[in-house]
């Protein structure tokens, strides 16, 4: 088979700092070993997020010196607004700066004590805004999700089983709505199945439970079920993501991913007392329902990019490049979420690094490894993001300790892979060398942002 090349030449560049490992020793030491408080000057190859890094095409860029900056009916909304519900078939689209704006905006509305949202699992933001609200979420993932070396085709799945039980439990009328997180992005950028959007779709209406989808990965998510569900193989995305959407109520959707801008968002559906309501909120909070809390040109360079996200040829691309970071990986013994997923890759660090235990933060320990190996920054997702502690003061860990390296669309070529490979399985080669972390301070709140570390054994 031919290689599956980048299907795209490059306009315009941007250079990258290259540093020395003593200067890389100094910087993190002067972060306080918490990658997050590095300058991404001081990075080489940037893997913290997909989100908001990914490069804009030639014509987004045309977009966004044609943008209508006009406060009300700019016609880069109406632009924006016939692209999304083209895609969507959603009658209201309703534009956020980001994904989180729209998730407040959603549950502001819907939320508040003695109610549960369900998903197969909540992004952080989307939990925080449900918490927010006062009531709860409740994550009911396929057990096969929870399992990172089980390969299989559709670990982002809902457990409808689960789904069922949980509505008898707390009845229905005490749950709003059931959001599916299309890929799974907590859970290693899984991707959900058709079948499984469809059953949850039909038990949802069963009880009349509302049915949104968190939308940020849906074109990766399509061509998953183009490439690994059965009778979609030659269906085309677009379509594909027509018929997920034409399942649910609405959607939530953070446009820094799959739209391929660098700011964006926007809350869609059908039903129009909610639209009503969820315009007022916006004024108050974002902006005017034509830009909401946006510029007219981020709107135009979305509706570009919605376009663009939807080429197979990109989906073919993208998805095999993170797969061939996986396969080189693999074949080195790396231990990862398998198999991988639509935007990153996930190592397991507690595998990489079994002398560590969770209270001495192994994904930390591997995370600031690879930096101070090859300047390059992924993120922990593990005990220092989730961790918690007993009544005691001891660490509960989470379930696994990871470390993401999230690959920003259409920015690194092969070659910058293939280097990261390297710094990573060099890495693994001395493994047995490394040891794990302490906290010297944590904030009460999303910790990992902040927190301020020490080798373990100084
Ligand atoms: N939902 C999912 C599944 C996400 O991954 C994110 C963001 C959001 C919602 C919130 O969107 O950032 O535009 O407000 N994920 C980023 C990440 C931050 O690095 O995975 P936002």
């Amino acid at each position: 088979m031919a290689t599956i090349i980048e299907p795209f030449r490059i306009k315009s560049v941007e250079p990258l700092t290259f540093t020395t490992r003593p200067e890389r020793e100094q910087i993190l030491k002067e972060a306080k070993n918490n990658l997050f408080l590095v300058k991404a000057g001081d990075v080489l190859i940037d893997l913290l997020t997909d989100s908001g890094t990914s490069a804009m095409s030639a014509r987004q860029w045309a977009g966004i010196m044609t943008g209508d900056e006009s406060y009300a009916g700019s016609e880069s909304f109406y632009r924006f607004r016939e692209t999304a519900a083209g895609i969507t078939g959603f009658k209201h689209i309703i534009p956020t700066h980001q994904g989180r704006a729209a998730e407040k905006i959603l549950f502001s509305l819907l939320g508040g004590k003695g109610r549960y949202f369900v998903s197969n699992t909540f992004f952080d933001t989307t939990r925080g805004n449900i918490e927010y609200s006062g009531a709860e979420a409740v994550d009911l993932l396929t057990e096969a999700g929870k399992k990172p070396q089980l390969i299989a085709d559709f670990k982002g799945n809902m457990d409808t089983a689960a789904l069922e039980a949980f509505i008898l439990e707390k009845g229905a009328e005490n749950i709003p709505m059931c959001v599916m997180t299309i890929t799974n992005n907590s859970g290693g950028g899984q991707p959900v199945s058709l079948q499984n959007l469809k059953e949850t779709a039909a038990i949802c209406r069963r009880h009349g439970i509302l049915f949104f989808i968190d939308a940020c990965r849906f074109a990766e998510n399509a061509w998953f079920i183009k490439t690994r569900e059965k009778g979609y193989e030659n269906t085309p995305v677009r379509k594909i993501a027509r018929e997920i959407f034409s399942l649910a109520d609405g959607c939530t959707m953070s446009a820094k991913k799959d739209a391929l801008v660098n700011i964006g968002g926007f809350l869609a559906f059908n039903d129009d007392d909610l639209a009503r309501e969820a315009k007022n909120l916006l004024i108050i909070t974002e902006g005017f329902p034509t830009y909401g809390g946006l510029a007219g040109r981020d709107l135009e360079a979305m509706a570009q990019g919605l376009e663009e996200v939807l080429d197979e040829d990109y989906l073919r691309y993208r998805i095999r490049s993170i797969e061939y970071m996986g396969e080189k990986l693999t074949a080195a013994g790396v231990p990862m979420v398998l198999p991988t997923g639509g935007h990153a890759v996930y190592l397991d660090a507690s595998a990489f690094l079994p002398q560590i235990p969770a209270g001495q933060f192994p994904g930390v320990a591997l995370a600031n490894a690879l930096y101070l190996e090859g300047g390059i920054r992924g993120v922990e997702i593990g005990s220092l993001m989730f961790g918690k502690y007993d009544a005691g003061g001891q660490h509960i860990a989470p379930p696994m300790e990871l470390v993401r390296l999230a690959i920003p669309r259409r920015v690194y070529t092969q070659s910058h892979i293939d280097y990261v490979c390297e710094v990573i399985i060099e890495v693994f080669r001395k493994r047995e060398l490394l040891s794990g972390y302490r906290i010297t301070y944590e904030a009460p709140l999303l910790r990992h942002f902040t927190a301020e570390l020490d080798p373990a054994d100084s």
